[in-house]
């Protein structure tokens, strides 16, 4: 019998640096004394960024909902944009307030993303962009996405949100489609408490977003546009700065946990990982997630969120509902019958995984899920 354990097991918990080295950072702030509006501290975070992503085209936000809704304005989107209704509600309310029409289309089986063919038939004259989510940080069809984006003429945004430190190749997943946002909150792998990052293509966006998240000031006394305040501000870019040192070591670290989680559910009946992903591709290991397939585990997905309750362990039903079933968008005509998302929206799970979760904290998760599964199997024995 495994005990439940003493202290809540979190599906996350933010990285920190050591204390000390952030509050040396807080020092510097207090003596600046410039505490936001593109202050030193923000300065040398956008520089290491710049670095990461070989990129000048980039802009920093207070965090990745509004990124998103400004690239959308910067861009210039319209009519209706074509989407996953499997991912985090912000995507689609993005789209909203910019009073864009969302499409939802199905995903593919694999790896959760938003299907190119699906992408191409629900395509109209009014469809003027795709807006797809590497969910999980797993990349989407990339190549097949850019295909039909080009040959439609529509631009291809990416909701990066969950892919910072992803490559595919020895390309960083950013340099994929037109735009990709990517999300810096707290329970990212990658964080500034909160904050987002948008990665674009063409160089003539980043006058435009940089007006639009700072109220359109171009100087002084001019004002271009009807922006909005999106600004990061100095508390939150030293954190990113100081977070950032420690990217490689975090991903290994989480990379390690994958590894274990496989290891001991990959051959238990009824789990379903994910294939592993093609080698081309580094992923940073920010979200552990399982499907559970009732009939063969001989509990729902849900029964086995509330049994891990039990024992102190609190997983997350990501992404479940559906966009499309939230009570804001249930008006919205959806044509496709999005069977795949369906499927996976009732079965996934995302397991407990972050740096400092320890490797004995994740086998003993793991043989709590075995022994839940053997006790379903010892009941129906026992009345047979
Ligand atoms: C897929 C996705 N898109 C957008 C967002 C919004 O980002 P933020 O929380 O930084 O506003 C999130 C998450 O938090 C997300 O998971």
């Amino acid at each position: 019998m495994i005990k439940p354990f003493e202290k809540p097991i979190y599906v996350t918990r933010p990285f920190l640096p050591p204390l000390e080295e952030y509050a040396r950072g807080l020092e510097e702030i207090w003596e600046n004394k410039w505490l936001t509006n593109n202050g030193p501290i923000l300065k040398r975070f956008t520089q290491e960024l710049r670095n990461f992503f070989e990129s000048d085209n980039l802009s920093i936000f207070n965090n990745g909902t509004l990124a998103l809704q400004i690239a959308l304005q910067g861009m210039g989107i319209s009519g209706e944009v074509i989407t996953t209704p499997f991912t985090f509600v912000a995507t689609t309310h993005a789209l909203f307030w910019n009073k864009i029409r969302p499409v939802f289309v199905d995903i593919e089986p694999d790896y959760y993303t938003i299907d190119p063919d699906k992408v191409e038939a629900a395509i109209t004259p009014w469809t003027t962009a795709i807006l797809a989510v590497h969910v999980y940080g797993y990349p989407c069809k990339v190549n097949a996405l850019a295909d039909v984006a080009r040959r439609h003429n529509l631009k291809l945004i990416y909701d990066a949100a969950h892919a910072f430190g992803v490559n595919i190749g020895a390309r960083s997943i950013a340099h994929f489609g037109d735009l990709s946002m990517f999300s810096f909150h707290a329970t990212k792998l990658f964080h500034t408490l909160e904050g987002g990052l948008l990665i674009f293509e063409e160089a003539g966006l980043k006058e435009t977003f940089d007006y639009l998240k700072n109220f359109g000031f171009k100087n002084e006394l001019e004002v271009v546009m009807p922006g909005t305040n999106a600004k990061m501000n100095e508390m939150q870019a030293l954190m990113g700065l100081q977070i950032f040192k420690y990217l490689e070591e975090m991903i290994q670290k989480r990379a390690n946990i994958s590894e274990m989680y496989r290891h001991f559910l990959e051959d238990l009946p009824g789990i379903h990982l994910i294939p592993v992903l093609s080698p081309d591709i580094s992923w940073n290991h920010g979200y552990m997630t399982i499907e559970v397939d009732e009939k063969e585990f001989g509990m729902s997905r849900d029964k086995l969120y509330e049994e891990l309750k039990k024992y102190n362990i609190f997983t997350r039903r990501y992404f479940y509902p559906l966009i499309c079933d939230y009570a804001c968008y249930r008006n919205i005509a959806v044509k496709d019958p999005l069977t795949v998302a369906r499927h996976a929206a009732s079965r996934i799970l995302t397991l407990p995984i972050y740096d400092g979760l320890e490797l004995s904290t994740v086998e003993t998760i793991c043989k709590i899920i075995h022994n839940l599964q053997q006790n379903v199997v010892l009941r129906v024995v026992g009345k047979s």
